[in-house]
């Protein structure tokens, strides 16, 4: 018995996050007898692990800001603080959304497709146009930190930002030529861009989604993208993650990455240190952490 907590760490870690959770807890390989778990948005911090856990498990540290996969209520009955990690993976997923819509309308991936394959081509005026990004209106679904973030870098393009908060009419998103999702997923936003709103869209507008896959009627987007009722879309997450729908594969004009919004060395390594000092604080110092979910 080394005297210090026990803590099960989900997935693997930044290596100076692993070294700073050794040198303060026992890492244990399993879920079981332990007083602090590092969960991903890929686990589901449910009953059945809260019981794997055991009675002596006291504090959660969600390694996402995203909480959807944590059950709040049951780890709330039993006393158990919850935190994640805000702010430091604002700029990062913020980059990446911008990243995606440029990769889309400058048809960057599609492009690169047709190199590696060795399609023969040649520069001339009319060779794989897309389109730019000035003086387009971008409507934010989610005007918390990602989203204001989104928007502010996305002026720096020429764009014009529309941001959409919870009671906003999502009309006035869908009116944009760019629609880009921040919103969490609650059972409200569930589907919220549904066969109905995909329908509302102009059919010269793109759909940008950095938040979470459940948010997209997947097949909707595919029948709107097949039907051309939608100019494309760019996705960093799926409903099935990481299944995707194989109607997107088949599609030129959507780019998809596998859930890169926060993956900088800069935020995994911040969001690994958040996780860090909440378990800290709970299992260590006694005291609430400053990144605890309210
Ligand atoms: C994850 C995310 O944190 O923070 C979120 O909500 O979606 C991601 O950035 C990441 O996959 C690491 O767990």
């Amino acid at each position: 018995m080394s005297g210090r907590p026990r803590v099960h760490v989900v997935a693997r870690v930044p290596a100076p996050v692993q070294a700073a959770l050794e040198r303060e807890f026992e890492l244990v390989p399993e879920a079981d007898d332990v007083e602090g778990l590092v969960a991903i948005p890929s686990v589901r911090v449910d009953e059945a692990l809260l019981d794997r856990c055991g009675p002596r498990l006291r504090v959660v540290a969600n390694y996402a800001v995203g909480l959807d996969n944590v059950d709040l209520e049951p780890a709330r009955a039993r006393g158990i603080v919850v935190a994640n990690t805000p702010d430091v993976l604002t700029r990062a997923t913020a980059e990446l959304t911008l990243a995606l819509l440029l990769a889309l309308v400058r048809r960057v991936a599609e492009g690169d497709r047709l190199v590696r394959r060795g399609d023969p081509w040649r520069l001339e005026p009319t060779f794989m146009l897309g389109h730019g990004l000035d003086g387009r209106s971008l409507g934010v679904v989610g005007a918390g930190r990602i989203g204001t973030e989104v928007a502010r870098l996305a002026e720096a393009f020429g764009m014009r930002p529309v941001l959409l908060r919870s009671t906003d009419p999502l009309e006035d998103a869908l009116a944009c030529d760019v629609v880009t999702l921040h919103c969490p997923l609650t059972p409200q936003t569930r589907h919220l861009v549904d066969a109905s709103a995909l329908a509302r869209m102009r059919p010269h507008a793109v759909l940008v989604n950095t938040s979470r896959g459940p948010v997209v009627d997947e097949a909707a987007l595919v029948e709107a993208l097949r039907e051309g009722r939608l100019a494309g879309a760019a996705l960093d997450v799926y409903e099935d993650e990481p299944a995707v729908h194989p109607g997107l594969v088949e599609l030129e004009n959507v780019v998809l990455a596998p859930h890169l919004g926060s993956a900088t060395h800069e935020a995994r390594e911040a969001m690994g240190m958040l996780c860090v000092e909440a378990l800290r604080a709970v299992l260590l110092e006694g005291r609430v952490p400053r990144n605890v979910v309210p």
